[in-house]
């Protein structure tokens, strides 16, 4: 909790009065994050706890399967946070025939519950990194929670998927990751993408020389 205290503080502060926090976190861990979170944040700015909710994978018969993630939201300030419910892409509703043509045509706003699948392990999505989480699930974040040509930071990347949703939804990014792994992938991943830059890493993956502990792309 020490290590997210001062990191949650720190995202807290770099964050535009306008900025929201999603802090994605399994569900062994979410309650205490989220007091932790309040405490930094106030609880007033607590905005949702979005269920990511799966079907893949094992199931134990020994209790009900665990097939969700949780994703906290926090606004810096309640007053001011950007939230774009007209950029959200829509989804069919469950009921069709009780809502009228017309509205299940349009499709309805997603709620705090998001079925979505993982990466697909052969699609081509797929980068091998190991926690790649899939384009949908931050695509929706970047388009609700950021304005085009905002500036999104990711200070845990992995496989950099808040950069590929940003580069294509028109904003600007930076990603994090101290894992040398993450930053090959990542440059690979950005390879033809204009205008990135990187510190402490060079995308040729030769390390040699350099500080592989951060990567720094910002378009
Ligand atoms: C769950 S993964 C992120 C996956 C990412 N959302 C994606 O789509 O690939 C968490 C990442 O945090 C990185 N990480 C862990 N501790 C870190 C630290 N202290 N500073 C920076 N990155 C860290 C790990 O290397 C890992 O890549």
């Amino acid at each position: 909790m020490d290590f997210l205290e001062q990191r949650i503080e720190e995202f807290r502060r770099v964050l535009k009065p306008t900025g929201t926090l999603y802090f994605h976190i399994d569900y062994r861990e979410v309650h205490y994050c989220k007091i932790l979170s309040d405490s930094i944040f106030g609880r007033d700015s607590f905005l949702n706890e979005v269920i990511w909710a799966y079907d893949y994978g094992g199931r134990t018969s020994k209790k009900w399967p665990p097939k969700h993630d949780n994703i906290l939201v926090y606004a810096k300030d309640i007053e001011r946070y950007y939230f774009d419910t007209d950029a959200v892409e829509r989804i069919p509703y469950m009921a069709p025939g009780l809502v009228g043509p017309e509205k299940a045509a349009r499709g309805k706003l997603p709620t705090d519950t998001w079925w979505h699948t993982i990466v697909p392990t052969n699609g081509r999505e797929r980068t091998n990194y190991p926690t790649q989480k899939p384009m949908g699930i931050l695509r929706r974040i970047v388009q609700t929670s950021s304005p085009p040509g905002g500036l999104v930071a990711d200070f845990f990347a992995g496989s950099g998927t808040t950069g590929a949703a940003c580069y294509e939804l028109g904003r600007r990014f930076l990603m994090v990751d101290d894992n040398p792994s993450a930053a090959d992938v990542m440059s690979q991943r950005f390879a033809t993408f204009d205008k990135v830059e990187y510190v402490g890493y060079q995308p040729s993956g030769d390390r040699q020389g350099v500080q592989p502990s951060l990567l720094a792309g910002l378009m």
